[in-house]
């Protein structure tokens, strides 16, 4: 007998159907998988037989055949578990019903409750775009499921449940009757703990506006790592649409935090510095995203830069400048999208004291320098913000008052993040730091004086093509918070400044 029930697969960070067909003859007992399975796959098996048993139903002593099509796409993970159980109930003639607009989807326990498995949020909105009217789902997922309007999802937590509802005996709660009401996140620390650092507190103002990377340099307890971590609390709202992002690849990475749905705060990542460049970027023989695509439409803070392998640094330079991130493997390409802030941290030398006011520095210019050069170019190149984190005065560390709060700078930023929603209405320009070069031009008009600045400055200062465009994106956030339509000179002159620290410590 023979039977076909829906599933689905995901390559990269999207959903695709698959067609789980279970064939029962007459023979020898065996059970073979065709259609690209991988390990996870064939082990199946064993949990299906066991399951089945232990939900009281018969595994049939007989030759059993499963194909999965489409054939030339590697079916990975354990979530087969269930499309199998259910072909083989019914090829086998134990249950007759219609699944033909369903999907099933789950790992399956040896005693046959549902197991999580990830990336269900990109598997049910490809499911609903199949035209099906229901995705079985594991119980730990109905968060992810629930967030797709237009299909039914139900949660299910055990084999018999799956059966006794399919039956019409006992029906199953649809994910949207689901959810309980989850807490509102921990707050991150708060702006308000940061004493004086003027500057230091504008220019994370301006990287959160317009999207921009950050390099913080200073002594030890500066406050640099205090600054960074700070930064979620005032990052601007995400859009439906970036929400989505990038909870598609926190479920395809299994990193959704329990009970959520949808991700309603910009991720923020910070792996440790003996992160390795798989890690970082993406990829592994099962492909993963890395740190860069699970900070996504967020931040990834990397303290104390200089520890990181020379590898790991190189390995951003194509994801900071393509927001995407591609990995090949024999039967498919996989793309995750990686359109994130990158907010750097580090000593300016080993001791850490060079150029600090008072602190003598005990480190030789070549330490300095070999210190230094650790940072290559083409990746300083491609940070907008340079900043000098200078150690707070004793002053403003003693004062009692209170510094501005996170929430309101935050709403400033998204005042300001406003103005770029509406100027790239339409067009796939998220915010100021992603404006493609080639439409500098349409999106930063500069005044005549603001152009006779930057000319005296790409001459004087010998910048590259690269450092111009970003000075301008730079000029184009200040302007946008400043509510001028034209980048003028201020906006040029502040933006330029804040590009001029490469110099004073990778300059000659
Ligand atoms: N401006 C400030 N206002 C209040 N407290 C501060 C300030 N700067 C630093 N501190 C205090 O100093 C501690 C150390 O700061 P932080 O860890 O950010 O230093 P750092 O610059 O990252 O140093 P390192 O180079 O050693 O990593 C903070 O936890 C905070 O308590
Ligand atoms: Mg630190």
């Amino acid at each position: 007998m023979f039977a076909a029930v829906n599933s689905m697969g995901l390559l990269g960070i999207d959903g695709f159907p698959v067609r789980v067909e279970a064939d029962i003859s007459q023979g020898l007992p065996s059970f073979d998988v065709v259609g690209l399975p991988d390990a996870a796959v064939r082990e199946s098996r064993d949990r299906v037989r066991a399951a089945m048993k232990n939900c009281g139903y018969t595994y049939p002593v007989s030759r059993i055949t499963i194909n999965m099509a489409p054939a030339n796409v590697k079916k990975v993970g354990s979530l087969y578990d269930l499309p199998l159980l259910v072909a083989i109930l019914k090829a086998s003639g134990q249950l007759a019903v219609d699944t033909d607009r369903f999907a099933f989807i789950g790992e399956l326990s040896l005693l046959g409750e549902i197991r999580s498995v990830s990336g269900v949020l990109s598997m049910v909105i490809a499911a609903r775009e199949q035209g099906f009217t229901a995705v079985f789902l594991p119980a730990e997922n109905a968060a992810e499921g629930a967030v797709v309007e237009g299909i039914t999802c139900y949660p299910v937590p055990t084999v018999t449940a799956l059966v006794e509802h399919l039956l019409g005996l006992q029906p199953l709660k649809p994910a949207s009757e689901w959810i309980g009401e989850v807490g509102p996140a921990p707050l991150p620390p708060d702006f308000e703990d940061v004493m004086g650092q003027g500057v230091a507190r504008h220019v994370m103002e301006i990287a959160a506006v317009g999207g921009h990377n950050v390099l913080l340099i200073g002594s030890p307890g500066a406050g640099k790592s205090m600054l960074a971590k700070r930064l979620p609390g005032i990052l601007p709202d995400m859009t439906a649409e970036e929400a989505l992002e990038a909870t598609k690849i926190h479920s395809v990475a299994g990193t959704l935090p329990g009970g959520i749905g949808l991700l309603r705060e910009r991720p923020f990542r910070s792996p440790h510095h003996t992160v390795s460049v798989a890690g970082l970027t993406g990829g592994g023989t099962t492909p993963r995203p890395g740190e860069v695509s699970l900070a996504h439409h967020g931040v990834l803070f990397l303290d104390e830069l200089p520890e990181f392998t020379r590898q790991s640094m190189e390995s951003l330079r194509q994801p900071l400048e393509d927001s995407k991130v591609t990995i090949s493997r024999v039967n498919a390409t996989i793309t995750y999208p990686c359109t994130f802030m990158l907010i750097a941290a580090m000593n300016p030398c080993p001791c850490g004291f060079f150029g600090h006011p008072s602190h003598p520095c005990t480190c030789s210019p070549q330490a300095v320098r070999r210190y230094l050069s650790r940072i290559s170019g083409p990746l300083l190149d491609r940070i907008d913000l340079h900043i000098e984190v200078p150690p707070v005065q004793y002053e403003e560390l003693a004062s009692k008052k209170k510094a501005e709060s996170s929430a309101v700078i935050r709403e400033r930023v998204n005042k300001a993040r406003a103005i770029q929603n509406e100027r790239f209405a339409g067009t796939n320009i998220t915010c100021n730091a992603h404006i493609p070069d080639s439409q500098l031009k349409k999106w930063c008009p500069v005044t005549a004086a603001g152009e006779q600045l930057l000319r005296d400055v790409f001459d004087k200062m010998g910048l590259s093509a690269r450092a111009y465009n970003r000075i301008l994106k730079v000029a184009r956030t200040i302007a946008d918070m400043d509510g001028a339509e034209q980048i003028d000179l201020p906006h040029i002159a502040e933006a330029v400044q804040y590009r001029s620290l490469d110099r004073k410590y990778w300059g000659e």
